[in-house]
């Protein structure tokens, strides 16, 4: 095999996840991890492989577009997963230029730096990961398909569906060997506690108010963060060139409700009494544009590819309070700092 695979953002939250994976399971490969370090990476993430034999961090930005063409051209990658991104949808309302260079300009410079390389590009492969939320907001019935219409609502979500139509045209335009992926909520291990599940998680254990926004009632659909990777490997492998995939959990959970279970779980956890947790929950105003529901219709990756989640909601959460319950001095570094500025900003 000795296949060059180059996956961006694996210093991140779900790219920390692949990375782990596919150096792992993947010995014949070498993983180059292309990640620019901003807030939102951080190497300890994935300091157990960061000495295998088959992985190299290399630190850089995809919006640098001479930096990427000679990246491209020194790595000759056989594969590219690109997961660097601007993440966050609350960050997104507050700048969106970020989420419009990273996003759209940064995957353009990739795709035009692969185009370079790849004359024949029969067996290569660029894997675009993206989400479900450039479908827009579901009213109370529904799932999102593969063929939904975009109708993305926030600057997130249009950064990201404005990079998936540029994965597309490149697909119909210049043959890039392209497959996309559109996932719902991850949670799990080492996810920054801007998100909402772990930023709750570290409220609760310093006994902060759980900034719940409006009434509480949107719904989203959660998946473990390793059941996503599951998913980004087999898509990688067995997915079909030009193709899109949408990956779910089929766990649709109101904000209330989940943040209520979260409260109970980490009750028990931290020896409080039944109902202590629960008292910090304190409404706040609405995220501007708050989309209210999303879920996923994942048939096709089910029915084609054979996937299915592995994990049971509550199992998952449980491992995922467990981890940042034995992990304080991750929480501790990624929270003080500029965290501190941003939380005072965002939740002033
Ligand atoms: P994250 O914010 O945790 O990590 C993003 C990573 O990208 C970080 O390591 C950061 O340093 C890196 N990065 C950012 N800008 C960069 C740049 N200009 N150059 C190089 N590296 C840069 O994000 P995540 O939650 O792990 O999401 C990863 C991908 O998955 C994103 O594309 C996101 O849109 C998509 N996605 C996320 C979710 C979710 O629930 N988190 C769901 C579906 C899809
Ligand atoms: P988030 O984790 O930011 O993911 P996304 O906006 O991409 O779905 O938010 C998940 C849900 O939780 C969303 O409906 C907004 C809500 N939320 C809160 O109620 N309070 C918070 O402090 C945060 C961060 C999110």
């Amino acid at each position: 095999m000795n296949k060059t695979i180059v996956i961006t953002g694996g210093a991140g939250f779900i790219g920390s996840h692949v990375i782990r994976r596919f150096v792992k399971n993947y010995p014949d490969y070498q993983i180059i991890n292309l990640d620019s370090l901003t807030y939102a990476g951080n190497l300890n993430n994935i300091e157990d492989v960061s000495k295998s034999s088959n992985y190299k961090f290399v630190k850089g930005d995809i919006t640098d577009r001479d930096f990427i063409f000679r990246f491209i051209a020194d790595t000759q990658p056989d594969g590219v997963i690109h997961l660097a991104a601007e993440s966050h949808v609350d960050r997104s309302i507050r700048n969106p230029v970020a989420f419009l260079t990273t996003n759209i300009l940064g995957t353009v410079h990739l795709m035009d730096a692969l185009r370079e390389i790849w004359k024949e590009p029969t067996d290569k492969r660029f894997y675009h990961i993206s989400t479900d939320e450039v479908y827009g907001s579901l009213g109370k019935e529904g799932y999102f398909t593969e063929s939904t219409a975009y109708d993305p609502k926030s600057p997130y979500s249009a950064s990201k569906a404005s990079s998936d139509h540029f994965v597309r045209s490149y697909f119909n335009t210049f043959g890039l060997p392209i497959v996309i992926s559109n996932c719902s909520n991850n949670y799990g291990p080492n996810q920054f506690p801007e998100k909402l599940i772990p930023l709750m998680i570290n409220n609760i254990r310093h006994n902060k108010p759980l900034p719940v926004y409006g009434k509480g009632e949107n719904i989203r659909d959660w998946l473990y963060v390793e059941d996503h990777a599951s998913a980004i490997d087999l898509i990688f492998h067995k997915g079909k060139t030009g193709e899109t995939y949408n990956i779910g959990g089929e766990n649709e959970w109101k904000n209330i409700d989940l943040v209520n279970f979260l409260c109970q779980l980490m009750d028990k956890k931290l020896g409080r009494n039944s109902g202590d947790s629960e008292k910090l929950i304190t409404y706040v105003t609405d995220r501007a544009g708050h989309d209210l529901r999303y879920a996923i219709e994942a048939e096709k990756l089910r029915d084609e590819l054979g996937w299915r989640p592995s994990l049971q909601f509550e199992e998952g959460l449980e491992k995922t309070v467990d981890w940042y319950l034995s992990n304080d001095d991750w929480l501790e570094a990624v929270t003080s700092g500029d965290y501190q500025n941003y939380y005072q900003e965002y939740y002033k």
